[in-house]
């Protein structure tokens, strides 16, 4: 790469690792689309990279730890290689700003969430002068906000950006001060992203944001996010929409009642409970009680029955008592959710509950962990055990990573069904009977050409 001591333009190579979110991988695809158009080319391998990218997240302490190990073994590349730049972009490059350069002094790149359209700019300066870049400014409106990201080649499912940023200000979490405050795209724009993605194979979209139930709400007047769905819905090609993340607080009777109305609207919902205590949640700051919680629950599953539901936990957040802790476990047993992701509570500087008083020590938080997880554990066993012996239309995603004559897709519900079949199903929906089933993920049979449902 090094041509008379100089890099050679043609050739620089680019290598974006990615942690954290779907939000952040999508800036990861925005960033590799900036850096392409400017010349660089993507290489898997970071050996053989000009410029690194470490797109970071700071959702949880053990996120930190992570990257900088991480980018302790970039630094012997950089030894063997000086001419490569090493840059950090995303969360924790906007929680640390240029103090990342204290903690990491071989850094030469250091850009915010807001700052993503002034990468190709940053690096250029970076070749020319041979300085340190650093910039974590917030723009009022965040210009990568409308650089559509590619789809993967071959894809048949994928993911669009639809709102960023939060004003919920949980009291946990970092994400407000980090991503700013909520911005919507644009309706128009967003529905000619999806009607290019179902020109080029796309069949199932995940509209994505922070919140994106409230989305639109920063504009009078303007279209909500039940009007999004129904206007996607309409679009020819798109088999499929689900959303993630949405608010328990903001889910309205409107976006409730759009799960009979909107055929393409998937019956799953992604919606973070993240404790079953009334004082807790008061504490979190999450605008609900746990009982307003279990009455969206039975309006979702009375509008939807078999609905799935998955959600978020956080255990030990401070001052969480047992009783606490056993009112959450007895709103998994009456929820029963499909699946939940479940965290220690992390304490995380700029956030409300990091000044908060009886912080809960470590190995309690893990024992509650425990017991959470063995509890869903039971539960999502119970979930997928259910569907044994169903029919369920699979939309087929790829070959089997495990088996390759073995297909994969998902259910309408968010399951992954593997079944044995050839890869000219790729992009269709079809009929699988389920034959077994595993923790979290189905097996099944194709039913016979007739009586399959194949599109
Ligand atoms: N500590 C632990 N978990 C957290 N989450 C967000 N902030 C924290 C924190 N400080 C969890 C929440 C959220 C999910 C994405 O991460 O459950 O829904
Ligand atoms: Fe991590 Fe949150 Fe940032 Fe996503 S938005 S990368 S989860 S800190």
């Amino acid at each position: 790469m090094l041509q008379d001591g100089k890099i050679d333009l043609a050739k620089k190579k680019l290598y974006i690792q990615t942690f954290g979110c779907q939000m952040n991988v999508q800036d990861a695809d925005k960033m590799s689309v900036l850096l392409l158009e400017s010349g660089y080319e993507a290489t898997d391998d970071p050996a053989t990279a000009d410029l690194i990218i470490v797109n970071t997240c700071s959702i949880r302490e053990k996120a930190a730890e992570k990257i900088c190990s991480q980018l302790g073994r970039f630094r012997t590349l950089k030894v063997q290689k000086p001419h490569l730049k090493i840059g950090v972009g995303g969360c924790l490059a906007q929680h640390w700003g240029e103090h990342f350069f204290k903690r990491v002094p071989y850094l030469d790149l250091v850009f915010g969430t807001h700052q993503i359209h002034r990468l190709p700019e940053m690096v250029y300066a970076l070749e020319q002068t041979g300085g340190r870049q650093a910039e974590t400014a917030f723009c009022d409106r965040v210009p990568s906000l409308d650089i559509v990201a590619q789809p993967t080649a071959g894809a048949v499912t994928t993911f669009v950006t639809i709102m960023q940023g939060c004003d919920n200000f949980c009291a946990y979490c970092v994400v407000p001060a980090l991503r700013g405050r909520e911005q919507s795209r644009p309706l128009p724009e967003i529905l000619r992203e999806v009607k290019t993605l179902a020109g080029q194979g796309i069949r199932e979209v995940t509209l994505l944001g922070q919140n994106v139930n409230s989305y639109g709400q920063t504009r009078d007047g303007s279209p909500d996010f039940t009007d999004l769905i129904q206007a996607v819905g309409e679009i020819a090609g798109i088999e499929r929409i689900r959303f993630t993340t949405s608010h328990p607080k903001d889910l309205s009777p409107k976006l409730i009642a759009s799960f009979g109305k909107v055929a393409s609207l998937c019956e799953h919902i992604h919606l973070p409970v993240q404790s079953g205590s009334d004082r807790v949640l008061e504490r979190m700051n999450r605008g609900y009680t746990a009982q307003d919680y279990r009455e969206k629950i039975a309006a979702l599953r009375a509008t939807c029955p078999g609905i799935s539901i998955t959600s978020d936990v956080i255990v030990g957040f401070p001052g969480e008592e047992d009783g606490d802790f056993q009112a959450t476990l007895a709103l998994m047993q009456d929820v029963r959710f499909d699946n939940l992701f479940s965290f220690q509570y992390s304490q995380r500087q700029g956030t409300a509950a990091a000044g908060m008083d009886r912080q809960v020590s470590g190995s309690v938080k893990r024992e509650r962990l425990r017991v959470l997880q063995a509890l869903q554990a039971e539960h999502t066993r119970e979930k997928y055990s259910a569907c044994l012996g169903r029919t369920e239309a699979v939309l087929v995603e790829g070959v089997s990573k495990n088996e390759p004559n073995e297909m994969t897709g998902r259910t309408r519900g968010n399951r992954i069904v593997n079944f044995p079949g050839h890869p000219e199903l790729i992009g269709k929906t079809v009929s699988v009977k389920i034959t077994k089933a595993f923790l979290h993920s189905l097996r099944g049979k194709m039913e016979e050409r007739g009586a399959a449902y194949v599109h």
